[in-house]
């Protein structure tokens, strides 16, 4: 007789003796029958999770079928379930290897295969994140920011000094995201510190729930401080003044947050009207590589189509003429998050560059907003 059974965390440490990077066979006696079970040692997440690309999906499943399929696939790392649903993946969430927004129902919960980046989140240091490798029993530190290098990034740069609290190591206050995950903070506009690195260096920050400002621009005469990828090798205040995320600050943050969705917003200063987008079920792959053009990791204009619209009740008829988000022709890539992001079929433009007048779709001189999350 040949079945399963799943060994969950919160059994005594002491029978933890080491990771089990392929399912186990054991053979027990259960009635005084010999039986032989699979097991593996699983973790269950604290939140749900629903990944972008799944490894496998498959309806009409248990959750112990669910645990099974994952076992018997050798890049299987995590799995999400509702009993009914079963969505493997090859990531670890719990080392936060993508971000997910989505709320679930209760049915839902994810466990991910006990790996050396769930025994210590802290193990790919300084911003880097852990990537658990099933195949090759591996892990590997990707996405390491300079000064840091090494296997674990955490060489070459300053040493993290020891006062650095355990929560900030494991990444809890990295982002607005996870800040509102574990602390519930208000969804309301608050001031936040986060700790994107997860060392001493700290970005001050507005947090609009799970929300991150990066790009804040008004109507005044104040200078705009531009934001590149320099701007994030060191502590951040996002408070103060008027500021605008470049492509290349996107794409440094992404890499320490892993955003998936991005809100764009402006609002007309006479008139009142308030347009607002954002990409479209985000975790969705084709969707998110919609929101990577304004990262510069990709060259294709975006798909109106892929991103909701939140136009206010003056209903401005928004469609591009061609189908796409950006001018037809080419903007340079760090000005992409701000420069005519949108221009309607009637030639108005939703744009914030210095070079042309900053306007909310004809308005000169509106107000601008970009929130990450
Ligand atoms: C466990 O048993 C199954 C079925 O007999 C077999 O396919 C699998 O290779 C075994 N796994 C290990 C780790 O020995
Ligand atoms: C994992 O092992 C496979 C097969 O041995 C190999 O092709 C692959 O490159 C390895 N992956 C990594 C990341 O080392
Ligand atoms: C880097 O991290 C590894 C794994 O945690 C650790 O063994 C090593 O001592 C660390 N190196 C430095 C320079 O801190
Ligand atoms: C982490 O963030 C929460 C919520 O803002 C805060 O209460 C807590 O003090 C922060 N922890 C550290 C170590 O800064
Ligand atoms: C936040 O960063 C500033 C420097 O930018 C530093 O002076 C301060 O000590 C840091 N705060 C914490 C709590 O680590």
């Amino acid at each position: 007789m040949y079945s399963y059974f799943i060994l969950l965390f919160n059994l005594p440490t002491l029978i933890i003796s080491k990771l089990l990077w392929v399912a186990e066979n054991r053979t027990v006696l259960t009635n005084n029958k010999l039986i032989t079970i699979q097991s593996m040692r699983f973790k269950k997440t604290p939140f749900p999770y629903y990944g972008k690309n799944p490894l496998i999906s498959k309806s009409g499943k248990s959750k112990r079928q669910c645990a099974e399929i994952c076992m018997d696939d050798e890049q299987c790392i995590s799995w999400s379930s509702d009993g009914d649903l079963c969505l493997c993946y090859s990531i670890s969430f719990l080392a936060g290897q993508q971000a997910t927004t989505n709320t679930f129902s209760d049915e839902w919960s994810s466990f991910e295969v006990m790996n050396p980046c769930t025994e210590n989140l802290n193990l790919c240091e300084h911003g880097s994140t852990c990537a658990p490798d099933r195949l090759n029993k591996t892990y590997e530190c990707l996405l390491c920011l300079a000064p840091y290098t090494g296997l674990h990034c955490n060489e070459t740069g300053p040493p993290t000094p020891p006062t650095v609290s355990q929560d900030i190591l494991d990444g809890k206050n990295s982002s607005c995201r996870t800040l509102k995950k574990y602390y519930d903070i208000s969804v309301h506009k608050t001031i936040q510190t986060i700790y994107p690195w997860r060392d001493q260096r700290n970005i001050t920050v507005v947090c609009h729930g799970d929300r991150m400002t990066v790009t804040k621009i008004t109507n005044s005469n104040s200078e705009i401080r531009d934001l590149s990828d320099i701007d994030l090798v060191d502590g951040l205040d996002l408070t103060n003044g008027l500021f605008r995320a470049k492509a290349s600050f996107l794409n440094n943050l992404q890499k320490l947050i892993y955003f998936d969705k991005i809100y764009f917003r402006c609002s007309q200063t006479n008139g009142g009207a308030t347009y607002s987008f954002v990409n479209r079920i985000v975790n969705d792959l084709v969707n998110y590589r919609q929101a990577k053009y304004f990262t510069g990791d990709n060259y294709w204009k975006p798909v109106v189509t892929h991103w909701a619209w939140v136009p206010n009740s003056l209903g401005y008829t928004w469609d591009p003429e061609d189908g796409k988000l950006s001018t037809r022709s080419s903007v340079l890539k760090e000005d992409r998050p701000f420069k005519n992001v949108v221009i309607g079929n009637d030639g108005k433009h939703f744009t914030f560059s210095d070079d042309q007048p900053k306007q909310c779709f004809g308005n000169v001189w509106d107000w601008f907003k970009i929130e990450v999350v």
